[in-house]
């Protein structure tokens, strides 16, 4: 009978009401996701370029920007994870600091197709203008869409000067005069000729 009267434990207070149960588990969700997350924004490794990461140039930037309009990423990530079976296949897994001149990143999670942070290099030229024109010309039972448009398609030039000045906001290290000079830099090429200097220069500063 006494028992019943005794003051409940502090435990018991917290197990029976559910608003604290709510609240109390948020906060320890908070402070772990704080003590977890925080630090990256502060540390070298992921704040710093890898050695020998260079800026994107105009035409690479260019090639950048028609990947996200054609929603690449959908069927494409750009991320080696660290476990044996992406490396044999892929090559070094990624690091964070090859990340620091992307705004946004493309990571992704989509692997509909295979994740491409190392595919610079992998192929010619020629190869990836003929299969962006029609992947079945080389791959026969592929199911990526072909992108026939961009092999006459005129890099926006005009607007590059705006696109470089963006990035350097974000902080990627543009000079003024490479910004002024981006538009004679893209002058004449195509949007294929953009997007394959963009996917050669993919993961080549850390290989
Ligand atoms: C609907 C999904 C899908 C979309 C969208 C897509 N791809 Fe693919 N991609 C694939 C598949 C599947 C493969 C593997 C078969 C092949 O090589 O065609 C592939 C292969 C590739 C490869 C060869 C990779 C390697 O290591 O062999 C490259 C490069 C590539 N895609 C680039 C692109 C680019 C650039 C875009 C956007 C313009 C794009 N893909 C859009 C599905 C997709």
């Amino acid at each position: 009978m006494s028992n019943n009267t005794q003051a409940v434990s502090g435990h018991q207070r917290i197990e029976t009401s559910n608003l604290l149960m709510i609240v109390l588990v948020l906060l320890t969700v908070l402070v772990g996701g704080v003590v977890e997350i925080v630090p990256l924004f502060f540390q070298r490794s992921t704040t710093q370029a890898a050695p020998g990461l260079k800026p994107y140039t105009p035409l690479q930037l260019a090639g950048r920007d028609i990947y996200l309009r054609e929603g690449c990423y959908n069927c494409h990530s750009q991320m080696i994870r660290p476990l044996a079976a992406e490396t044999l296949r892929y090559g070094k897994y990624s690091t964070a600091g090859e990340f620091v001149y992307d705004h946004p990143f493309q990571w992704g999670s989509k692997r509909t197709g295979p994740d491409l942070h190392r595919v610079g290099g992998k192929y010619s030229d020629d190869w990836h203008r003929i299969h962006l024109n029609n992947p079945r010309d080389l791959v026969p039972e592929s199911n990526m869409p072909a992108y026939p448009w961009l092999v006459s398609a005129p890099v926006d030039a005009a607007g590059m000067p705006a696109r470089l000045a963006a990035m350097r906001m974000l902080g990627v290290p543009y000079t003024e005069d490479e910004v002024k000079a981006s538009s004679d830099d893209v002058k004449g090429k195509t949007e294929l000729d953009a997007l394959v200097a963009y996917l050669q220069v993919l993961g080549t500063a850390n290989k």
